[in-house]
């Protein structure tokens, strides 16, 4: 029976791994990793995440789906993740994968645009695998204003970089940083960071105009 465009049936690790490097071959500034995330990176990404009740996790850039699995093995249920891919056939390959979740097809930096409006400040925690380091500084502001417009009160945001350094310092004036976890054995190493703001979720603060 053929498949429907949006469906993937064979999501096997070989799959996955294939997928990764075709479209690393095709885009590896979009894609920004030499490899999908190791489990010790994801595991430790994961365990920073707490779900709330009646809230939801969005994941930003899931790519090949290794931090979507890690946060369901720890507890997270699969309708209650929202995934925000850009890559339309990463896009393709997550709705097959995670039939549950939402799976958005679209750019972190319009986040605060394309979550369902039921959604917004009730998100306990954004996770991203974007690659911040080849992403222009303006454009990172976007993403971080964006996730704080959507994040709950008490909600924060954790990412992984390749950086000694947060990829979002002088990104956001009130943002909190916080080293959490460093992956010696991923490919390349990463370090993860959590971030928070003054406590309202960024609501207060009035979204930049697009540059
Ligand atoms: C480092 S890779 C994902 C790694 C993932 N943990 C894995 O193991 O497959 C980064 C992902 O972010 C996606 N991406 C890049 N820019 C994006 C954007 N502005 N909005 C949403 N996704 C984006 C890429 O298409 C890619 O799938």
């Amino acid at each position: 029976m053929p498949s429907s465009p949006n469906r993937i049936e064979n999501t096997s690790p070989g799959t996955s791994f294939g997928l990764f490097w075709r479209r690393w071959i095709s885009d590896p500034k979009g894609i920004g990793a030499v490899a999908p995330s190791s489990p010790g990176l994801t595991r430790r990404m994961a365990r920073e995440v707490v779900l709330r009740a009646g809230e939801v996790v969005v994941e930003l850039g899931p790519g090949t789906g290794t931090v979507t699995q890690a946060l369901i093995k720890a507890g997270i249920p699969e309708d209650r993740l929202i995934l925000v891919e850009l890559d339309p056939e990463m896009h393709a390959f997550l709705v097959g994968k995670f039939p549950k979740a939402l799976v958005l097809q679209g750019n972190a930096a319009e986040l605060d645009e394309i979550l369902p409006p039921r959604w917004r400040g009730r998100v306990s925690a954004v996770v991203s695998s974007l690659p911040l380091l080849s992403i222009p500084m303006d454009v990172r502001r976007r993403i971080a204003d964006a996730v704080f417009q959507v994040l709950a009160p008490k909600g924060h945001l954790i990412q992984f970089t390749y950086s000694p350094f947060s990829p979002l310092r002088n990104a956001v004036p009130d943002l909190k940083s916080e080293r959490t976890g460093f992956a010696a054995f991923n490919l390349p190493p990463a370090t993860i960071w959590r971030y928070t703001t003054g406590g309202d979720g960024g609501k207060a603060r009035p979204r930049p105009a697009a540059s």
